[in-house]
């Protein structure tokens, strides 16, 4: 067996609440991001996720293909993801958020492929692939958590919206997140099973 291993490290003033609300939030996934073409929720709780995911082939992008995810919340800090995607190679993506002020976070990305046999061939092209591909996401991503950010200081609550009066529209708690993030019962992600 092959191991590669990639790792980065990115800042962003927002609060570590935010940075994991976007890992939780399953319903932006097809959405935001232009190599997803849709997302089921398998199972959820407070702290794991089973969700399978649509993605586009690299190459041949009108072809698509399923992954299967786990994401697990290890501690306060750390999200671990568990996938098997193309070819069946097994994927391992840690993320640790550490928190630098208030509003500000530090984010560590690892991500881990697993190659057995000819698909060991996959780690001559696999570095950049991971570098190309965790840009795209952090830009995709980069103006949600912002926007939240934003919104969650002005008093803004999922399902509620802002407060009626503007003089109460502020928020100075610390921005907390409860999982499973809440969805419409409706939501295109629920996989009724
Ligand atoms: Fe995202």
């Amino acid at each position: 067996m092959k191991l590669v291993e990639r790792s980065f490290e990115r800042e962003i003033d927002v609060a570590p609440g935010v940075v994991f609300w976007n890992y939780w939030d399953h319903e932006h996934l097809y959405v935001v991001h232009d190599n997803y073409t849709n997302a089921k929720i398998l199972f959820e709780d407070e702290r794991m996720a089973v969700y399978l995911l649509t993605y586009r082939l690299p190459l041949i992008r009108f072809l698509t293909s399923k992954s299967l995810n786990v994401m697990i919340q290890r501690d306060e800090h750390t999200i671990q993801v568990f996938n098997l995607g193309l070819f069946s190679v097994p994927s391992i993506t840690t993320i640790t958020v550490e928190q630098l002020g208030r509003d500000r976070c530090r984010i560590g990305m690892n991500y881990k492929f697993l190659l057995f046999g000819w698909r060991r061939l996959l780690g001559l092209m696999l570095p950049s692939m991971i570098e190309t591909w965790n840009e795209k996401v952090w830009v995709e991503d980069l103006p949600l958590k912002l926007r939240r950010q934003r919104v969650l200081r002005h008093g803004f609550r999922d399902f509620h919206g802002m407060p009626q009066e503007v003089d109460e529209r502020n928020n100075e708690d610390e921005l907390e997140l409860t999982l499973p993030v809440t969805r419409h019962r409706d939501s295109p992600v629920n996989m009724k099973l």
